[in-house]
């Protein structure tokens, strides 16, 4: 009985700091490591089924490891068909009615009031539910916090899985994996335990073990998120290397000195040869040295630049651009 008490109250406090520590957690975001990670698209649809085949075949190629991950022009022509078949006018439906339809905002006062939810009263309040999530957690505040949305992660995992050729025994390193837009793609295809990130926002991670990774049902996965800054990976272990190591949208939020020292520690940790470390958006921390500076530099750690790339999104008018590095060749 103490116990329950003592859990209750504690809940308490987290229903309370929550929308507090959100707010100077999206303020805090615009100085700190910024990370898009994400998620989760949703789950093929279980809709008609006339194109099965090649859902099969896509899926089929995903499980083999190292196949196209990405989806194929058939799967667009597809989805498409899908939606021509079943008369679906997105246009004429902006305004849904009929649906229901509410903001963040009404669907979390609506959770709290229990309006139209089956619930548990008094003691029962608090045994029925193995992992109490916050409210704003489950009205998915975070999936907005960095502004992308969150179907971008899908495109990042796409495109880093594909130019690593990813297999699922392969090691993935994200610095700064946030809320896990990017990362929940990754731990979904990757073996147990072989995503590992490092992320110093303690509300981003609070998203990702709290709502993200029990929601999409990868607590099996064990992905080794720790929480940490400065670049220090001392706590992944040792005796592996990586296969990938990325940082999306977060080298140009740090201090570059902070940057090279993380890269410096990082060379030896990646996979000869084939490991690859991708940066997004751009590489001044070693452009402003200077052209022959910057090679120079990168030599000196071991690193050498490979190429610049960029992605299309699937989903909206955007493509991200992309650094990539590999070890010099001994
Ligand atoms: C929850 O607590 C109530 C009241 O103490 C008790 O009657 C009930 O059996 C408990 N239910 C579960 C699932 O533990």
């Amino acid at each position: 009985m103490a116990l329950s008490s003592s859990s209750s109250s504690s809940l308490k406090g987290i229903v309370v700091t929550v929308p507090v520590l959100l707010l100077s957690a999206t303020a805090a975001a615009i100085f700190f490591l910024f990370l898009f990670s994400s998620i989760s698209s949703p789950p093929p649809c279980s809709c008609p089924t006339n194109g099965e085949s090649t859902v099969e075949s896509t899926v089929s190629a995903v499980r083999s490891g190292g196949g196209r991950i990405s989806a194929t022009r058939e799967d667009v022509e597809w989805v498409k068909s899908q939606i021509h078949e079943n008369g679906l006018h997105m246009q004429d439906n902006v305004l849904r009615k009929g649906i229901n339809p509410r903001t963040r905002a009404q669907q979390l006062q609506d959770l709290i009031e229990f309006k139209g939810i089956s619930h548990y009263e008094g003691e029962e309040a608090n045994n029925h539910t193995a992992l109490p999530c916050p409210g704003e957690l489950l009205v998915e505040q975070h999936h907005s916090n960095y502004g992308e949305p969150w179907a971008g992660g899908r495109d990042v995992f796409e495109f880093l899985a594909e130019s690593t050729q990813l297999s699922p025994n392969s090691r993935v390193l994200e610095i700064g994996c946030g809320t896990l837009r990017v990362g929940l793609h990754f731990i979904r295809y990757l073996d147990p335990q072989h995503f590992h990130c490092l992320e110093r926002d303690e509300l981003s991670l609070m998203a990702a073990f709290r709502y993200e990774l029990p929601s999409q049902g990868l607590l099996h996965k064990r992905p080794l998120i720790v929480r940490g800054e400065d670049m220090d990976f001392s706590r992944f272990g040792s005796g592996f290397m990586y296969d990938l190591i990325y940082a999306s949208a977060v080298f140009l939020h740090m201090p570059d000195k902070l940057v090279w020292f993380g890269l410096e520690r990082l060379v030896g940790r990646l996979k000869p040869l084939e490991g690859r470390i991708f940066v997004s958006h751009n590489m001044k921390f070693c452009s402003r040295l200077g052209g022959d500076e910057c090679t120079k530099r990168l030599k000196s750690i071991g690193l050498e630049y490979v190429e610049k790339s960029t992605h299309d999104s699937l989903l909206f008018n955007h493509y991200d651009i992309w650094f990539e590095f590999r070890q010099t060749k001994a």
